[in-house]
């Protein structure tokens, strides 16, 4: 045995070098397999229908929600679960998302779900709970945000995170993108956020 000529497996076992890169063409083949097909498919690729793009002022809150880090607390997907469609709304589809970039899918989930909150509670019920969540939910842990109810929306650079979206394929129009400075002009970083959030996964709704 200790004399025998090293079998093929042996060589690869005993050299470093070559086991290091095999692993990691075994790795890279099982990586494409998986990921390669879903830049194709019609079902990752193609909005569901009822989907549009956001307006100006939804787009607004959502780089609020991204600045304030509401994703540290909160997913938006329903996960395939009975469970989840019972407490959350219809499961999440991939054609849902098409025009979030990046996507706020998160993983982590101190507070609940977010993504069929749109139209659960009215404007005002979210107006009084992000100044401060425990006027409504007394044993809630989330954070206040009464700022955002004195601070004005941005209107100078929205125009030109539209043009990038759609470099990105966001269907927006160049009549959209001309009016988007003026549609958020005096609104509050709020009233941004509360748009945002009632239009959350309202196109299966
Ligand atoms: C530290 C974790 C944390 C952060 C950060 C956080 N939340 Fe929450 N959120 C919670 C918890 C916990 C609840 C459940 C209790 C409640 O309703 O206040 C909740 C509830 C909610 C609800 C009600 C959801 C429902 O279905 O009842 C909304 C809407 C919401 N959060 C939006 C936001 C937004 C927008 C931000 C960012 C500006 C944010 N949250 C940041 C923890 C957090």
């Amino acid at each position: 045995m200790a004399h025998a000529k090293p079998s093929g497996h042996e060589k690869i076992e005993t050299n470093n070098f070559l086991l290091i890169t095999l692993i990691i063409v075994a790795i890279a083949i099982g990586g494409l397999v998986e990921i390669v097909p879903l830049f194709f498919q019609r079902s990752t690729t193609q909005p569901v229908e009822g989907l549009k793009p956001y307006t100006a002022l939804q787009l607004a809150g959502r780089d609020i929600y991204t600045r304030e880090g509401c994703y540290n607390c909160h997913s938006q997907m329903v996960r395939p679960f009975r469970a989840e469609a019972l407490r959350y709304g219809p499961l999440s589809q991939a054609g849902e998302f098409v025009y979030d970039h990046p996507f706020q899918w998160g993983s982590k989930r101190t507070g609940p779900d977010l993504h069929r909150v749109g139209g659960r509670y009215s404007d005002e019920w979210h107006r009084i709970h992000l100044i401060n969540p425990r006027d409504l939910v007394p044993e809630s842990n989330m954070p206040a945000y009464p700022w955002l109810d004195t601070a004005m929306v941005d209107d100078t650079s929205i125009g030109t995170h539209m043009t990038g979206l759609r470099r990105v394929g966001v269907p927006y129009t160049d009549a959209e993108i001309a009016a988007a400075a003026d549609a958020v002009r005096g609104k509050t970083e709020l009233q941004a956020l509360i748009a945002y959030l009632q239009v959350l996964g309202t196109a299966r709704k």
